[in-house]
């Protein structure tokens, strides 16, 4: 059997995304009721981190114990791949001893480069281009708070990083419509962009990019290695801020997301974020059972 890797969101079909999802919910519902499930017993999932974290190895490496599993915590600081041992030989050892391998790291190429070497499913947690395991964690949020996000249009506010391409990958996987609201030299990768043009625009002005919205996203203006950038970034992005004007031109019932850590007073305003509903916090934890789902798909032997 091929072994299937999450680099992206277009590895999974939307039929497999779609039922990723609905085990998510599911799986949710089964941990707050207390019920034990190990579909992963004795299982480990190695865990690479060239970048900080928190969510995502909180999510992951709860998710390996919920699941009766057992998780890996292995920093670039502490291990041979970060003095230098290639990415193919690190791949054909790591994957020898273990289950599964998440990675989250710098260049999007590294992650495909371990995949292309690894005997075991590589599930891609963050790299300068994606960032999908979020969008499964946002689909679900999207899902509980208001139903099919299918035939909807979200709006992503700011910078065209690794989340907004994997909300373009999202809009073409789940079926909707999305406007990108970004200043001129922080457009997405326009390659992405003209290969989803049916269903994806670039607008400029953030409130006509926010009109009858029914999703509202952004990201920090600065991601993970562009912290020397963050005083230029923050002129560049002045007019590009979810504020209380941005939610009044979307729908009533529009949501508000953020993959978090977020900057209160940059890319959002404090009473959007901190709204009485908010569903950032929902949106957080569901980055456990969604990945507990990813991870029963790609790991259980069942
Ligand atoms: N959203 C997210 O990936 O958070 P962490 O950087 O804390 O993992
Ligand atoms: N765009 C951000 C996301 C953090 C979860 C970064 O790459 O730092």
């Amino acid at each position: 059997m091929t072994v299937r890797h999450f680099l992206t969101l277009k590895d999974l079909t939307p039929a497999e995304l779609n039922q990723i999802m609905m085990r998510g919910i599911e799986l949710k519902q089964m941990q707050k009721a207390g019920e034990i499930f190990e579909p992963l017993k004795n299982q480990t999932l190695a865990m690479i981190f060239e970048k900080s974290s928190t969510r995502t190895r909180i999510s992951f490496e709860t998710g390996m114990t919920q699941f009766g599993g057992h998780s890996l915590f292995l920093s670039s600081r502490d291990t041979q791949l970060g003095r230098g041992e290639p990415i193919a030989d690190s791949a054909r050892v790591i994957s020898s001893m273990v289950d599964g391998i998440m990675i989250r790291t710098f260049g999007h190429d590294i992650v495909e480069t371990f995949a292309k070497h690894s005997s075991v499913p590589v599930i891609n947690a963050l790299t300068d281009d994606f960032h999908p395991c979020q969008l499964l964690a946002d689909m679900q949020t999207y899902q509980e708070h208001r139903g099919s996000i299918q035939g909807k249009t979200v709006t992503w506010v700011g910078d065209g990083n690794n989340m907004c391409h994997s909300y373009i990958n999202a809009a073409a996987q789940y079926d909707f419509k999305l406007r990108i609201a970004c200043p001129e030299g922080y457009d997405p990768n326009m390659d992405l962009v003209n290969a989803h043009k049916d269903r994806v625009e670039i607008v400029r002005n953030t409130l006509d990019a926010s009109e009858n919205s029914d999703l509202i996203v952004t990201d920090v203006w600065a991601s993970m290695g562009q912290e020397e950038e963050q005083k230029l970034r923050e002129v560049a992005f002045a007019d590009y801020q979810v504020n209380t004007s941005v939610m009044q031109k979307a729908d009533t019932d529009a949501l508000f997301m953020h993959c978090l850590p977020a900057h209160r007073g940059e890319e959002v305003t404090a009473d959007v974020i901190d709204a009485k509903d908010t569903v950032v916090w929902d949106e957080a934890e569901n980055r456990l059972h969604a990945q507990k789902a990813l991870l029963e798909f790609l790991m259980s032997k069942v």
